[in-house]
């Protein structure tokens, strides 16, 4: 499991399976909204496809491929932020990230991102990281803009939403340009248990 501490009240935790009904209350919850740019809505449905879902994000993390986290808020889960894959070789990521409704608008996606960007390039000495958003998702958008992502180029109709193609803008940032924009130290704000 891993914990991490973003600000008072505050903190990412990996999944856990205990979790999976509240995520899915939470899904439940937001399915309209978030069915506009996620692809896996009509693919998480039930309790076990969400079981299903947890345990893929276990075994991402126990094989050393990245992790998905909840975004806790006055203890209870407000959204989810992970990284999609981790290349090893190119000592590369890519970060994902879905919001309840009710709590746009804070902040709080913008601060998880800039806590997993450090602790990628603070723990795992990573290089680059990508955030891929739809070009119209200007929410979305927002986030690596404002922590000052490049964006690189445009991927024509990268992702398949139900009935239609979206062009990805792919965003990216350079743990040399982090470490000058933001700076990168061991905050001691995370917590690892291995199970
Ligand atoms: C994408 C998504 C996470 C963005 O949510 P968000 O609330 O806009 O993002 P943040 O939590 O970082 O909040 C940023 C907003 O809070 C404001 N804000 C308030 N306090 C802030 C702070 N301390 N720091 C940064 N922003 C702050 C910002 O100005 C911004 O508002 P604006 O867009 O009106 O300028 C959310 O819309 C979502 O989940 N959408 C559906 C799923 C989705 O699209 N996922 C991404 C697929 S690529």
């Amino acid at each position: 499991m891993v914990k991490i501490a973003i600000e008072d009240g505050l903190f990412l935790k990996s999944l856990e399976l205990r979790e999976a009904e509240d995520l899915l209350l939470l899904v439940d919850a937001n399915r309209p909204y978030l069915r506009e740019w996620l692809p896996w809505l009509d693919m998480t449905r039930s309790i076990d496809e969400m079981i299903l879902f947890v345990e893929s994000t276990l075994r991402q993390l126990s094989l050393n491929q990245g992790f998905q986290s909840a975004i806790w808020h006055q203890g209870q889960i407000v959204g989810i932020i992970g990284y999609h894959h981790l290349e090893w070789a190119n000592r590369s990521t890519c970060i994902g990230y879905w919001l309840d409704a009710r709590f746009q608008g804070r902040g709080f996606m913008t601060k998880a991102c800039r806590t997993l960007v450090d602790y990628a390039i603070d723990e795992w000495k990573l290089n680059r990281i990508e955030i891929r958003c739809a070009e119209g998702n200007v929410k979305s958008r927002g986030i690596p803009e404002r922590l000052g992502f490049r964006a690189e180029g445009l991927h024509r109709e990268a992702e398949w939403l139900y009935d239609h193609y979206v062009d990805h803008v792919v965003y990216g940032m350079l743990a040399k340009d982090w470490r000058v924009a933001h700076g990168v130290e061991n905050k001691g704000r995370t917590t690892t248990v291995h199970q």
